[in-house]
């Protein structure tokens, strides 16, 4: 593996997600693959998950893994080609990530969209830029428009569950809008439906308000419902995620609360497993009952970001070798 910026990076899903169900198995089984190796991870955003289960799967596998908060303690980077530097950046990217490069073996960034010009955020500016000057493999950690680590998390981690059920058939999920008190980004939402269709063993269903469509490059071959509760019918995964509007790009048009998942709407589906990519607003996106309650695996997803993390870094650090 080159880079991992998306699902198009990964050869074979079903591989990548046992290998991680290995490390989740053996941590330590790889503690040589990185030794003298530095992987630098970079944030133009804050982060919980992603920071700490990078560090930890760095380290898992004897890397040494250097975190710079980007937006707080870096220059102001410019990403404007031919850009008339008299603003308020001050380095253009030109200029820092081939130093980054030459400090790094692996860089790994976290960008957010500006949700204000779609047309910037949907071109991937930010990473693709860090990807053209930095000499070396990039990972994402979660860029404009997609989380593919998030994604490739949710995955495992609904493998692990089929495993433990011993379940033969294909399960069905359901991909629903939740509330949410701000704009946030279409990225969690896109990824998933991006892996749930690459991957193609599941009935897969999104569901939303009317003009919550998310682009069509990332949901084409599910199926769209727009009555929730028709949709969430003997569902077998829920993920549950707020996300803006898309085509009127970054706007919150309702915020209808009945879209909250409830452990009334829990009694439509096949016992649903409810998934969360998290930070959630409790009450708004998702109840207390239902995030407390025994049908919630959010925790079980969120643990297994350092085994996704760990087989990419793998991945990388042997085709580098
Ligand atoms: N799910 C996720 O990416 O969490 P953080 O924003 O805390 O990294």
């Amino acid at each position: 593996m080159k880079q991992f910026i998306s699902v198009n990076d990964v050869a074979n899903i079903n591989a990548l997600v046992e290998k991680a169900l290995y490390y989740k198995a053996n941590p330590f089984a790889d503690k040589q693959l990185g030794a003298g190796k530095r992987i630098g991870l970079l944030f133009l955003n804050p982060s919980l998950r992603t920071r700490l289960s990078t560090q930890v799967a760095a380290s898992n596998l004897g890397m040494e893994a250097i975190v710079f908060n980007v937006d707080k303690e870096g220059w102001a980077l410019e990403f404007e080609e031919g850009a008339i530097m008299s603003g308020s950046t001050s380095e253009h990217i030109k200029d820092a990530a081939p130093i980054l490069g030459s400090y790094f073996d692996v860089l790994a960034i976290r960008t957010f969209p500006s949700l204000k010009n779609k047309e910037d955020d949907y071109s991937e500016m930010y990473i693709n830029q860090f990807i053209k000057y930095a000499g070396v493999p990039v990972v994402s950690l979660e860029s404009a428009t997609l989380h593919p680590l998030q994604s490739l998390t949710d995955i495992i981690t609904i493998q692990e569950n089929a495993k433990l059920e011993s379940r033969k058939s294909k399960p069905k999920i359901v991909l629903t809008w939740a509330p949410h008190v701000k704009p946030l980004p279409q990225c969690v939402a896109n990824s998933f439906a991006q892996w749930v269709n690459a991957w193609g063993e599941a009935d897969f269903v999104i569901t939303h308000p009317k003009d919550y469509e998310l682009s069509e490059q990332f949901t084409k071959g599910a199926t769209i419902i727009y009555d929730q509760d028709e949709a969430l019918k003997d569902a077998d995964y829920v993920y549950v995620k707020n996300w803006s509007t898309f085509t009127d790009y970054g706007k919150i048009y309702v915020n209808d609360p009945r879209w909250m998942l409830t452990n009334e709407k829990l009694q439509l589906t096949n016992n649903a497993k409810v998934m969360h990519c998290l930070p959630v607003r409790r009450n708004v996106e998702l109840s207390d009952e239902i995030l407390d309650g025994p049908n919630s695996i959010v925790t079980t997803e969120a643990g297994n970001r350092v085994w996704a993390a760990q087989a990419v870094l793998s991945e990388i650090l042997n085709s580098k070798r």
